[in-house]
């Protein structure tokens, strides 16, 4: 995705992955600094520890609480800092690291352009209350959606994010369970459907989908996960996590080179790629 986004930028970089360490992290963002990489991605478990690790956080990073994303920056002349594609050939002796989270703005973006969403007053069934369904319920909330129901196996887990949605926003009417009448959309951000054999994450005695308009699923792989599959059998339109992974990436590949990510091209690397 982000090789075919570069190349269509025209930019003479390479995007490459590497394994690391957690006890290396430190060392490896230090040793991309001295080697002039332009950027970083992170993730699991990275994110939560290049918070401490990077010199200057973006206010998305400082929102969320995890860095996905650390763009390489310099002084111009003025003294300003500069991502470092703004330095062409010279090579910075003072280089510094500033994290963004990209993971979040990615999954409204998904349900607005893959799923057709309009959150500003809508009634949504979130399944799942781990890392992504807690930024998932806030994100939501921020969108000033009208309803939000929460739903996971371990109900204490959901409690305290609804009492987090009740302190920041309490325009919204938040509750732990499922929605007695109609509701816009119900996301999974549960790891159920991941493994094949996985059982349903909405419990369809206490919810039927045909009371539902849209359905998400933050899965990606399997494309239909059969928490998507019902759904569109019910009559729901359905979006799979493909648009998270893309937007995130696409935001990044923004911060890095400061110019409009090629987003289809990059969708079609990532569909040829993963499936
Ligand atoms: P992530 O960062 O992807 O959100 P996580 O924080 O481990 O990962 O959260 C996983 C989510 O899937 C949680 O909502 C979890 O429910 P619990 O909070 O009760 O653990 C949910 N989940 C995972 N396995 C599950 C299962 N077998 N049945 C129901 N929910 C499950």
């Amino acid at each position: 995705m982000q090789n075919a986004g570069i190349a269509t930028l025209g930019l003479n970089w390479c995007y490459i992955a590497h394994e690391v360490h957690p006890d290396h992290l430190r060392d490896a963002i230090q040793g991309a600094k001295a080697m002039k990489y332009m950027g970083l991605n992170l993730t699991v478990p990275h994110k939560l520890l290049a918070m401490e690790m990077v010199d200057v956080l973006d206010e998305s990073a400082r929102i969320w609480g995890a860095v996905n994303t650390i763009r390489f920056e310099a002084q111009d002349l003025d003294g300003q800092w500069k991502p470092l594609v703004h330095f062409g050939d010279s090579i910075p002796e003072k280089i510094r690291t500033r994290g963004f989270n990209t993971d979040a703005d990615a999954i409204t973006r998904s349900l607005r352009e893959d799923l057709g969403m309009n959150l500003a007053g809508a009634k949504v069934l979130l399944l799942g209350a781990g890392g992504a369904g807690r930024v998932a319920a806030l994100k939501l909330a921020a969108e000033k959606v009208a309803e939000l129901y929460l739903v996971n196996r371990t109900s204490s887990k959901a409690e305290i994010i609804a009492a987090e949605i009740k302190r920041l926003f309490p325009q919204i009417r938040v509750a732990v369970g499922y929605p007695a009448g109609s509701i816009d959309l119900v996301l999974n951000a549960t790891s159920l459907g991941l493994r094949p054999g996985d059982a349903s994450p909405l419990d369809e005695k206490k919810f039927s989908l045909r009371n539902a308009s849209a359905a998400y699923d933050m899965i990606y792989r399997p494309a239909e996960t059969p928490f998507l599959k019902a759904a569109k059998e019910a009559g729901c339109r359905v979006a799979n996590g493909l648009g998270m992974l893309l937007y995130q990436g696409a935001k990044a590949l923004e911060i890095w080179t400061g110019q409009k990510a090629p987003v289809e091209v990059m969708r079609a690397a990532l569909v040829k790629n993963i499936y």
